[in-house]
């Protein structure tokens, strides 16, 4: 049967980036057999311009009916202005609510090639492969109440809210567990269980999924000093298990740790294993149109898409090789760049790795 992929390219770099990595989905589609049907819909500031709402009813039906959804990246600075209910960010969030998208993979690999863009020294992160699995549909982005009120003094009060109920955590702890068994198995499971008692209750449930993998080590850390391993010894972790928020921190540090941004797919899953895969970075407003932006991290999101959704093992394996080869080519966009390279735009990068797919037979 057809799989359906919704593509949803989003504001500033998103269409650019995108078009490259449906190139390369085009590329792998006859060679391994792919029977996939390719829509597109609006979401973010495109769909606020076009319909005055982020997430339009029918962009969020047409996800609901997906097997897949591939995003670009949404916002920009046209938007800020706007009321938070109605700012391209909503678009984002409703999907994830919308679709109930709970187990957030955010890997950060080191490409042995880009050990030299690294904020760290090379030897703190050579073979650098952490996996932060971070739940994306409830905590603080999604607590109640929240909100700006005015008091009787008419002094404003903002309020948001950490909650999280006993079966959130323990579903996000069992997708942490499960992976940790096809990694290095051990889960770091971060809190502030020190003075939060929502992320005590965390940690506790924690404890309790742990005990039904008892191949799987399972440590705790404070989020404060997990923010200090990252930069201190990031290759003590493999898959860390963490909140809403602390997730939303903590993997872009870890994502600067591989010195490339740029290069970072994701997937957010729901327990039907339906997903949305997107670059971990954002809309850069700031390069948008100028066919500069690095298309890796998209094409890699392809590759998730094809291993965790689709179940095309083999042709997720031959994009993510694709990609290593166009590497070892030299070719880089500018994010990547470094001395002795061959500096090339999102265009020719994304040619590069259809053209790496073609000569691989
Ligand atoms: C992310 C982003 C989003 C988040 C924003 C754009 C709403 O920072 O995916 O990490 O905070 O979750
Ligand atoms: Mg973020």
């Amino acid at each position: 049967m057809s799989k359906k992929i919704l593509i949803l390219a989003g504001d500033g770099i998103g269409p650019e980036i995108v078009a490259e990595a449906i190139k390369v989905l085009e590329a792998v589609r006859a060679p391994f057999g792919l029977d996939l049907t390719l829509d597109e819909a609006l979401v973010g500031g495109a769909a606020y311009d076009a319909s005055g709402h982020p997430l339009p009813e029918e962009t969020l039906a047409a996800a609901r009916a997906a097997d897949a959804v591939l995003l670009g990246a949404v916002g920009g600075p046209k938007w800020e202005p706007l009321p938070i209910a109605v700012r391209p960010e909503k678009g984002l969030l409703g999907l994830r609510a919308g679709l109930g998208l709970f187990a957030n993979l955010r890997p950060a690999i080191l490409c042995p090639q880009l050990a030299d863009a690294s904020s760290l020294k090379p030897e703190l992160v050579a073979g650098l492969d952490i996996l932060i699995v971070r739940e994306l549909t409830g905590g603080i982005y999604f607590g109640e109440p929240r909100g700006v009120t005015r008091l009787e003094s008419g002094e404003r009060r903002g309020v948001n809210t950490l909650v999280y109920t006993e079966s959130e955590i323990r579903r996000i702890c069992r997708v942490a567990f499960d992976v940790a068994r096809q990694r290095n198995k051990r889960v770091c499971s971060v809190d502030k269980a020190n003075v939060l008692e929502c992320t005590e209750l965390w940690r506790e449930v924690a404890t309790e999924v742990g005990r039904d993998y008892p191949d799987v080590a399972l440590s705790h850390m404070y989020v404060d000093n997990a923010a200090m391993q990252l930069v201190r010894a990031p290759k003590q972790f493999d898959v860390m298990v963490t909140t809403n928020m602390f997730g939303d921190i903590l993997s872009d540090a870890a994502a600067m740790l591989t010195g490339s941004i740029g290069m970072l797919p994701s997937a957010s899953l729901n327990a039907e294993g339906q997903g949305m895969y997107e670059p971990i970075h954002g809309s850069a407003p700031d390069i948008a149109g100028k066919g500069i932006a690095n298309p890796l991290a998209t094409i890699l999101s392809v590759a998730m898409m094809l291993r965790y959704s689709l179940h095309e093992a083999a042709a997720a394996q031959a994009i993510e090789d694709a990609v290593s080869r166009v590497l070892d080519q030299g070719l880089r966009t500018g994010d990547i760049m470094s001395p002795g390279m061959r500096q090339v735009g999102t265009v020719e990068m994304g040619d590069a790795v259809v053209a790496a797919l073609a000569s691989a037979g």
